[in-house]
Parts: structure tokens; C-alpha cells; sequence
């Protein structure tokens, strides 16, 4: 799969949510889990390979690829944090982002199961920078905009070179 980048419009677009957890839903998972892995990334959400669905995956550290359907953050911790970020989606730039520490999620699995878990640190993190993700919201949408100009700026001249 191809890795669309920004500023694609189909990353600014909100995603709509799996009806059938079919043959194709798993497909299309475990290629997305193979294109992750080859961008050296922990998490890829639909849109970044151009499918306005509610799906993402994701692997932190060295547990097992996790697969996410139609995930919604249902509580949040009153503590926040900074943790650098980076986009498979915008090559070669990382900046802090601060955001809540802890997160209670559900969806599914890929098989249509119900998820429900706590999860903090890392996990907590890419779990919301993927989420974020199906309603068209990208990382540097948090930055104020002197530091995003700079940066955007930075990322415009790369990707020319
Ligand atoms: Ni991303």
C-alpha cells in the first residue's frame, strides 16, 4: 500500500464506520499492519493509504500488532503529558504534543469482538494520534502556528529536494 502524504486531501476527511467484518475487512488489515511495519511506524490509520474507514493498527514496543474498528475514546485522565510525535503521513517531522495521559477505549477487533481497555503511556498516545486520524486531524494541528509555519515550511523544502 501506498502511504498518502501531506498535504493529500483524503487525510483532512472524515472516516465512516465498518458495517461487515468480512474476509476483506481482514485483508485489508493485515496489509495495512505490513505497510506500517515497512514505514517502520507503530500505528496507520485507513486514510493514510486512502480508505475513508474507521480502522487503524498499531504496535508499540514488541506486542502484537493491534487492529482498532471503529474505536472511540470513552474516558480521559485529568493528567497531561508531552511526548514527542512524528506521521508516517509527514516524513521527517517530530514535535512535542501535550495531550491526556491515559485513555479508556473501546471498538472492535477486526472480527467484530468488543475491546474495551485502559491503556497509558505510549499506547495512550498513538491511540489518539490514530483516532484522530478518522476525523481528518493531523498532530501539527496542535502546534501554535509560528512553530507549524516553521516546520510546514522545513517539510515544503524536503520534499522538493
Ligand atoms: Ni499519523
Amino acid at each position: 500500500m501506498e502511504i498518502l502524504k501531506y498535504p493529500s486531501e483524503v487525510l483532512r476527511q472524515k472516516t465512516l464506520p465498518v458495517v461487515d467484518f468480512d474476509k476483506n475487512l481482514k485483508q485489508f488489515t493485515d496489509s495495512m499492519i505490513t505497510t506500517m511495519l515497512e514505514g517502520r511506524g507503530i500505528g496507520l490509520a485507513a486514510p493514510q493509504v486512502g480508505t475513508l474507514l474507521s480502522v487503524f493498527v498499531l504496535q508499540v514496543e514488541e506486542g502484537k500488532p493491534l487492529v482498532f474498528v471503529n474505536p472511540e475514546i470513552v474516558g480521559t485522565s485529568m493528567e497531561t503529558i508531552a511526548y514527542e510525535e512524528g506521521c508516517l503521513s509527514i516524513p521527517g517531522l517530530y514535535e512535542e504534543v501535550v495531550r491526556p495521559e491515559a485513555v479508556q477505549i473501546q471498538g472492535f477487533n477486526v472480527k467484530g469482538r468488543r475491546i474495551k481497555m485502559e491503556c497509558a503511556d505510549l499506547l495512550a498516545r498513538v491511540f489518539q494520534h490514530e483516532l484522530d486520524h478518522l476525523r481528518g486531524v493531523l498532530f501539527i494541528d496542535y502546534l501554535n502556528d509560528m512553530k507549524r509555519d516553521r516546520l510546514l515550511a522545513q517539510y515544503q523544502k524536503n520534499l522538493k529536494k
